[in-house]
């Protein structure tokens, strides 16, 4: 008897074609009678697949009585009420390390878009100014201070790759760890004195608009903010008006608070570098992802083991 499972969120066929083959699907996230689904087959659910931005809520999981796991197909997972699960002994994994190096790839690529103004030259050739006149001068990049927020395995590869860079980097997060990079305590402080902001922490009720108004206040009219984590953390309005009215340099995102929804203003302006969310959007990197999510499954369901439990439940 193949275990029942339930997927919220889209997946792409390398992940969920292989999860076909091996359990009984529930397509939640396609299903244009949720309700009806849920009625169905929510007490037979074992299993449930989500993305890692995917919001999970309470009201879901208690429709689903024997859920026993949810496999995040992403490293991030605040979209999962984790307390709801610890309380009921459901176990969640996420895929960590897998895609670090690409998000981190991402956070530097978002520093030299930024800092060496590498999308308007690009326009600027395509629109073939080139012929008329002389690209803008912008910003070395070596010496400058580089200041992450959360240095989990993300942030030091980003401070790893910047450092080869010849940038300085310093760091805020819960606690200072034995690593070259200066530890700031206060995030104001660290805004204050780098020229790239860099979010990198875990999304959730933790981080929430952590970077707000007086944050980029701090960071002021040198400071470029970059996100590869999550919109969440960053309140999208305040970085607007600031990115608006000059109280910072630029912004690099990777990452919003509504996504695909980007506010109008944030398209409309010229300091800003926007991604849709490619962080780990490569095909090695997703195919990994893919393999480890339905990996953890697999051992569940064979082993009563998992290979990546969040740490909240270890
Ligand atoms: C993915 C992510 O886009 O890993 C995460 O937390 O946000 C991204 O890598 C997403 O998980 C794909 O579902």
């Amino acid at each position: 008897m193949q275990p029942d499972i339930i997927v919220t969120a889209p997946l792409p066929p390398f992940l969920y074609d292989p999860l076909k083959a091996d359990y009984r699907c529930h397509d939640y996230y396609q299903s244009s009678h949720k309700p009806g689904l849920l009625a169905a087959e929510g007490a037979r659910v074992r299993g449930l697949v989500q993305g890692g931005g995917t919001v999970t809520p309470t009201e879901l999981l208690e429709q689903l009585p024997k859920l026993e796991i949810i496999s995040v197909f992403g490293v991030g997972y605040d979209g999962v009420p984790v307390d709801h699960c610890r309380a009921r002994g459901i176990k969640v994994t996420n895929t960590p390390d897998v895609l670090t190096d690409d998000v981190a790839d991402v956070a530097v690529a978002l520093i030299l878009m930024t800092g060496r103004g590498f999308v308007r030259a690009n326009r600027f050739v395509h629109a073939g100014e080139w012929t008329r006149r002389s690209p803008e001068l912008t910003t070395k990049l070596s010496g400058r201070k580089v200041g992450i927020l959360g240095l989990g395995r993300i942030g030091k590869a980003i401070a790893g790759r910047v450092s080869a860079m010849g940038m300085q980097v310093a760091y805020t997060g819960r606690k200072p760890q034995d690593v070259p990079y200066r530890y700031v305590s206060d995030l104001a402080a660290l805004a204050k004195e780098v020229d790239f902001l860099v979010v990198a922490c875990p999304g959730g009720a933790a981080t929430h608009h952590l970077i707000d108004a007086r944050i980029l206040a701090a960071l002021g009219a040198k400071g470029t903010l970059i996100n590869i984590a999550r919109g969440s953390i960053v309140d999208e309005a305040a970085l607007v008006r600031a990115l608006a009215d000059g109280t910072i340099k630029g912004a690099g995102l990777d990452v919003f608070a509504d996504e695909p929804r980007i506010p109008d203003a944030l398209l409309e302006l010229d300091n800003v570098v926007l991604l849709p969310h490619v962080g780990s959007a490569t095909r090695e990197t997703r195919q990994a992802m893919a393999d480890l999510c339905k990996a953890n499954l697999d051992a569940w369901f064979t082993k009563r083991t998992v290979l990546t439990l969040i740490p909240e439940l270890q």
